[in-house]
């Protein structure tokens, strides 16, 4: 290549770097266009949450007083409780603050999801996450209920300090991007950790060898309910995703939620089975720790369990209750934007008509 050329080229570039620095430089306006827009919403929405607590409580002292606009009350208590949907809904377009955990852990980087579908893709990632390591944890808990070794014991409750510890930082960053997640099942994870540190350190003495296997089965048990738990959570996801679609007209929230109910009745006794086997664990570890080889992590892990297993039935329980208000919430959240979307269609005369009064 001649000299000239190579001078000539670098001048070409030269020219190419000037767009490049415009371009540039109309991004990072942008982005301090974007930060100012995101604080504005921001204070929208604590003026609109402030306001629609003052009227909230008004509306309240307003029914007390057995007012004859009943009718008009309820509308209003129908139109905050959209509100309520459509803020949150407004909310998950926004950053949000990591809580102190995630803030101890990966200090004030953002973890903020904007877009829908890479939250969907990160929720998706988790429950995936989940399910390849209870798979991992079913064999080894079978390959420990086979062999009596040692480092394979260790590094299999390693690998569930590593998982449940994992999981807590997984769900605060779900969390931050608006997941419903109950604090219960964090706090669960969190004991979780606690408890797999206290077996790792178990010393190897009679009392661990008359409870290991007992804890081999449980674990695999709950290997299987987490693998049933997988597609329950991911048939929820996939329908949820589909009834947040605007073109997606196949679903309704009348089918979501026959479908949830076979979804949970189907669950629950497998999960109910596994409290009774955490009660049980808690049972024999309590009656362990009075034998001359229990050290201090028996009766701890025996209060453990009794605590996971108090905690998981009372929470499953309350999904019960909790499920059949959600509908109106659901509603709120999915059909006006559908609604609207359906009405563009018939509008438009796409033939076959969508009938906008099915939809709820
Ligand atoms: N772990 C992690 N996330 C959970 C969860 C759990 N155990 N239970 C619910 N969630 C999440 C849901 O995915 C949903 O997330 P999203 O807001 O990001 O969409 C959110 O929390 C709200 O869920 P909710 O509507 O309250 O319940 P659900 O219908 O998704 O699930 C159960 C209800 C009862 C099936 C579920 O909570 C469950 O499987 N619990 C049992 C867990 C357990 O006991 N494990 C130990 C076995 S011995």
């Amino acid at each position: 290549m001649s000299e000239i050329n190579v001078f000539d080229e670098w001048d070409e570039l030269a020219g190419d770097y000037k767009d490049l620095e415009t371009t540039n430089k109309v991004y990072q306006e942008k982005l301090l266009e974007l930060d100012e827009y995101q604080k504005k919403c921001q204070k929208f929405i604590t003026h609109q949450r402030y306001r629609m607590g003052i009227i909230s409580k008004n509306l309240e002292k307003l029914k007390n007083q057995d007012s004859d606009d009943t009718s008009k009350i309820e509308e209003l208590e129908n139109s905050l409780l959209k509100r309520t949907a459509q803020l949150f809904e407004i909310e998950q377009t926004l950053p949000k603050k990591n809580g102190i955990y995630l803030k101890i852990i990966l200090g004030n980087v953002n973890v903020s999801i904007l877009n829908k579908e890479e939250k969907f893709k990160y929720k998706d990632e988790y429950e995936k996450f989940k399910l390849i390591l209870s798979i991992i944890g079913f064999v080894l808990a079978v390959l420990n209920l086979l062999t009596r070794f040692r480092p394979l014991e260790l590094s299999y409750i390693f690998l569930l300090v590593w998982y449940y510890c994992t999981l807590t930082i997984r769900e605060s960053i779900l969390k931050v991007n608006g997941s419903r997640i109950k604090g219960w099942w964090r706090a669960h994870h969190f004991i979780s950790t606690v408890a797999a540190a206290i077996l790792l350190i178990w010393p190897d003495t009679e009392t661990w060898a008359a409870f290991r296997n007992q804890f081999m089965w449980f674990n695999g048990y709950i290997s299987v309910v987490q693998y049933l738990q997988f597609r329950y959570q991911r048939g929820q996801l996939y329908r949820l995703k589909a009834l947040g679609e605007r073109h997606n007209m196949d679903i309704t929230i009348e089918g979501f939620h026959s479908w949830m109910w076979r979804g949970l009745s189907f669950l629950l006794p497998f999960l109910f089975i596994g409290y009774v086997f955490q009660l049980y664990n808690a049972y024999a570890l309590y009656e362990l720790s009075f034998l001359p080889s229990a050290t201090w992590h028996v009766p701890v892990l025996s209060l453990m369990f009794l605590i996971l297993f108090a905690g998981n039935l009372t929470t499953t329980i309350m999904v019960i209750p909790n499920k059949l208000r959600e509908k109106v919430k659901l509603r709120y959240r999915f059909m006006s934007q559908r609604i609207s979307f359906a009405k563009n269609l018939n509008l438009q005369d796409h033939g076959e008509k969508v009938d906008t009064t099915k939809l709820d």
